[in-house]
């Protein structure tokens, strides 16, 4: 039988047609990786703090930026998308990309989605750091459960401008009617990147310039003065103009943090009308990969002493990874029938993913779907993925995966109603 509540701390949530959180995702919440002392992802943590701390001093020398590092990662659909500005229907609210608790809570998929409770509740300068959820695929960098550190700056005319009093953040005509600022764009589709109408160009350009150099900064302080980088002008639904930051690394581009100046609707909703305000975030399990040479995400939720002594917070120099030791891959193929009248398109990969990271955990290496097709006669489709078991700590032997093959199987057929070939 299952289960109408579920249940998170003090709180009983009651299950809908939204709930799709499993037992196993749930437990990950409260395991504080970002606080567990000499953990990878802890150091990644205190290292970016530490640099915003001596950015960023008041005049009496204490740091501008507080720091929240437990808050609870159950949001309201509100705060995870509407009060972002993430249009109704837009790909990220999807089923089968979140964690839903039911139709109005979820496990939030960014720490973005403290914005504006944290800006009503009076701050200016603040870093979210906490794990985040999204259902994904199975493979050596993607984790359905991973770390994010946000950050938001609100800059007023007199910091903006020191003596050049007679500049202005907010154009005249938005002044005069502060309602007329732009209005939703349509789901998905990116908005004008050049600026907010709201906004004076000059209070975009310095602060974007603001913004640019403290990340660069940064990422310096990370990676050292001789970290290759480059600026990519993108779009999120909250902020406008938008970038993303990317750092050369073994022969490739890789994305390490999104930013842009926050748009004006989302601090007048939360009652600011007076600072222009620029916010970023980065994902920490991306940035600790390359700084210390971790192949294989699953790594940061071991709890081999092999692994975890290899770090530790006191040591300033950035120490590579070594190998503990490579076990052996097997790779396993499923494949079944879906259910007559059962497209292709309407099987999520992701709802397979679930099933078979609850029943093999971090055994499981890689999935994929290597193959899909329509029977021409019967019109039946069918799937197959192959598993790669593979464990970070021990050589798994053929009875250990054949059972745990047999259980997702098992699990699989009864849950989709699907008749294995
Ligand atoms: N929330 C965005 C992400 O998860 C990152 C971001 C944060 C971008 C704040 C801009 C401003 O990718």
């Amino acid at each position: 039988l299952q289960a109408s509540t579920i249940e998170i701390g003090n709180h009983v949530f009651q299950k809908d047609d939204w709930s799709n959180v499993t037992p196993k995702i749930l437990s990950y919440i409260k395991s504080e990786k970002h606080l567990q002392k000499h953990h990878p992802l802890s150091i990644i943590r205190k290292r970016i703090v530490e640099y915003f701390y001596n950015t960023y001093k008041n005049n009496r020398g204490t740091p501008l930026f507080s720091v929240y590092d437990q808050v609870s990662p159950v949001v309201s659909v509100h705060q995870n998308f509407d009060n972002l500005l993430i249009p109704a229907g837009h790909p990220s609210r999807a089923k089968s990309d979140c964690y839903y608790i039911n139709k109005h809570y979820l496990l939030r998929a960014h720490t973005t989605a403290h914005q504006i409770e944290m800006i009503k509740s009076g701050l200016d300068n603040y870093i979210i750091v906490g794990e985040v959820y999204r259902r994904d695929e199975i493979d050596s960098t993607h984790y359905p459960v991973f770390h994010q550190l946000d950050a938001v700056r609100l800059i007023g005319k007199e910091k903006l401008f020191g003596n050049f009093l007679d500049l202005e953040i907010f154009e005249n005509d938005f002044k005069s009617n502060p309602q007329k600022i732009q209005t939703i764009i349509s789901n998905s589709k990116c908005i004008d990147q050049s600026k907010q109408p709201c906004h004076t160009l000059e209070a975009v350009k310095l602060t974007e310039h603001e913004l640019k150099s403290v990340l660069v900064g940064l990422t310096q302080h990370l990676f050292g003065d001789n970290i290759e980088y480059r600026w990519v002008d993108t779009c999120f639904p909250f902020t406008q103009p938008s970038w993303e930051l990317e750092i050369y690394h073994k022969g490739d581009w890789m994305e390490v943090l999104g930013c842009g100046i926050m748009r004006n609707e989302i601090l007048l909703n939360s009652g600011v009308s007076n600072s222009i305000g620029f916010a970023f975030g980065l994902g920490l399990e991306r940035l600790a990969m390359i700084l210390f040479d971790i192949p294989d995400i699953r790594l940061f939720w071991s709890n081999d002493s092999g692994f975890l002594t290899q770090f530790n917070e006191e040591d300033n120099r950035p120490n590579k990874y070594k190998a503990i030791s490579t076990f052996p891959q097997c790779s396993n193929d499923l494949s079944f029938w879906l259910p007559e009248g059962v497209e292709i398109d309407n099987f999520s990969p992701n709802d397979f993913y679930d099933i078979a990271r609850g029943i093999g955990g971090d055994m499981i290496e890689q999935i994929t779907l290597v193959d899909k097709f329509k029977h021409p006669k019967t019109g039946k489709s069918s799937l197959c993925f192959r598993i790669v078991y593979r464990h970070m700590e021990k050589t798994l032997t053929q009875a250990e995966v054949n059972e745990t093959h047999g259980k997702i199987a098992k699990v699989v057929s009864e849950s989709f109603n699907v008749v294995i070939r």
